[in-house]
């Protein structure tokens, strides 16, 4: 726990390790061949030693998220630019960018902040309207800080942000955003895009750099086609074309991109976890939430301790994936209880048993949440402070 503990290091039990390790499909007998981190108090730390509930990002197949995304990219000839609303973690942004991506993406200025207080110096892209002066005085303070570009979908807010930055001294590059059928945001048509993109063009201390949208899909094709052409005809920039969402990274190239934002790969593994062509899976999923089972008042019903504040509110289609036990059926969640339905499981639950579930969805999940724990083969190796958790603004 390098943020948290002072250099105390020492060697763990084989028998601890085994039984961390038996909650990780990828954990094994090199478990016991590592070293755990220790806390404070002199404790070993295995995933057995956390209180519950806790997320738990396991390492192995985070990284192997991260460097197959990356793969996915270059074989499609495209630029990664992370989309770190999925973690809000700065340490994951720093492994991403190492692996390779040329920059990062962040939903809210709030998360712009927190990643460049943690050091992230590569390009940072907010594909978000910014209005209002509260939050145009930070933009321009961060603009001095990193090298920042925002998406803007009407004159108002372009002006808005010129106006201030002039004041402030700073610049932001710009994108264009189109909406090419996500119905978001965005502007209506390839006429519109190029109308605006020659206004913010002659706005001072705003850099026209292009256009984006989200998310990638083949219908954009010609919507984008006609925008680069009117961009050309007109005299106007378009150095970058901006893609988005997990899985469409390929597409974003055929549809004329130049850069691909992915989010939700970083947990999800390389497409996105659906229910019926995709569903949680423990060697593509990073995260899982450790629960503990407090309660089994009927023999086809267990409640565990972590509910709708643990995970998420409402169900998209279910509310998570118990990895020990796929049988279970997680049906309902009050506040703080999640309810299981355990009918079509033969094993035996008892009150403080520990489940890992690996929840459905990962992002929502972390951002309940103060600090994660880096675990690899069921040993903590580091304990991560959810540091863009509720940066809502
Ligand atoms: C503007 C934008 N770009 C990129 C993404 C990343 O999508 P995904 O999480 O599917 O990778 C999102 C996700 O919501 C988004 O809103």
């Amino acid at each position: 726990m390098k943020n948290f503990i002072p250099n105390l290091r020492r060697r763990i039990s084989r028998r601890a390790c085994l039984r961390a390790a038996s909650l990780f499909p990828t954990a094994g007998l090199a478990a016991s061949r590592a070293s755990a981190t220790v806390t404070r108090e002199g404790n070993v730390h295995t995933i057995d030693d956390v209180d519950t509930p806790a997320v738990v990002i396991d390492l192995d197949v985070l990284e192997k998220n991260i460097n197959g995304m990356q793969q996915v990219c270059h074989d499609a000839g495209i630029d990664l630019m992370v989309h770190i609303k999925t973690h809000k973690v700065p340490q994951i942004a720093h492994m991403q960018l190492r692996a390779g991506a040329v920059g990062i993406c962040c939903q809210k200025l709030g998360e712009a902040e927190v990643m460049v207080a943690a050091g992230i110096d590569g390009d940072v892209l907010i594909p978000y309207n910014i209005v209002g002066r509260p939050k145009l005085v930070r933009l321009a303070r961060l603009a001095k800080r990193a090298r920042m570009t925002v998406a803007v979908d009407s004159e108002i807010t372009a002006k808005g942000i010129s106006e201030q930055l002039r004041k402030d001294g700073a610049s932001v590059r710009v994108f264009v955003e189109l909406d090419t059928g996500g119905k978001r945001t965005g502007v209506q048509s390839p006429q519109a895009a190029v109308e605006l993109a020659g206004k913010v063009s002659k706005l001072p201390n705003l850099e026209l750099r292009g256009v984006m949208t989200y998310p990638s899909r083949l219908e954009a094709k010609a919507f984008i086609e006609e925008t680069v052409a009117l961009f050309r005809k007109a005299g106007l920039p378009i150095e970058e074309i901006s893609g988005g969402g997990t899985g469409a990274e390929a597409r974003s190239k055929e549809i004329g991109c130049t850069v691909h934002r992915s989010g939700s790969y970083v947990f999800e593994g390389l497409k996105r976890i659906s229910a019926s062509r995709n569903p949680p899976n423990p060697d593509t999923c990073a995260t899982r939430m450790i629960a503990t089972v407090v309660s089994t008042p009927t023999p086809d019903r267990i409640i565990i301790d972590g509910g709708q504040k643990t995970f998420q509110r409402g169900p998209r289609r279910g509310y998570g994936h118990i990895v020990e036990h796929p049988d279970a059926v997680i049906y309902g969640m009050s506040v703080e209880h999640g309810h299981v339905d355990v009918s079509a499981v033969s094993h035996k639950f008892r009150v403080g048993e520990r489940l890992s579930v690996i929840p459905d969805h990962q992002g929502i999940t972390i951002n309940h949440h103060d600090e994660a724990y880096a675990v690899r083969k069921g040993l903590i190796e580091d304990v991560w402070k959810v540091a863009g958790r509720g940066r809502v603004q």
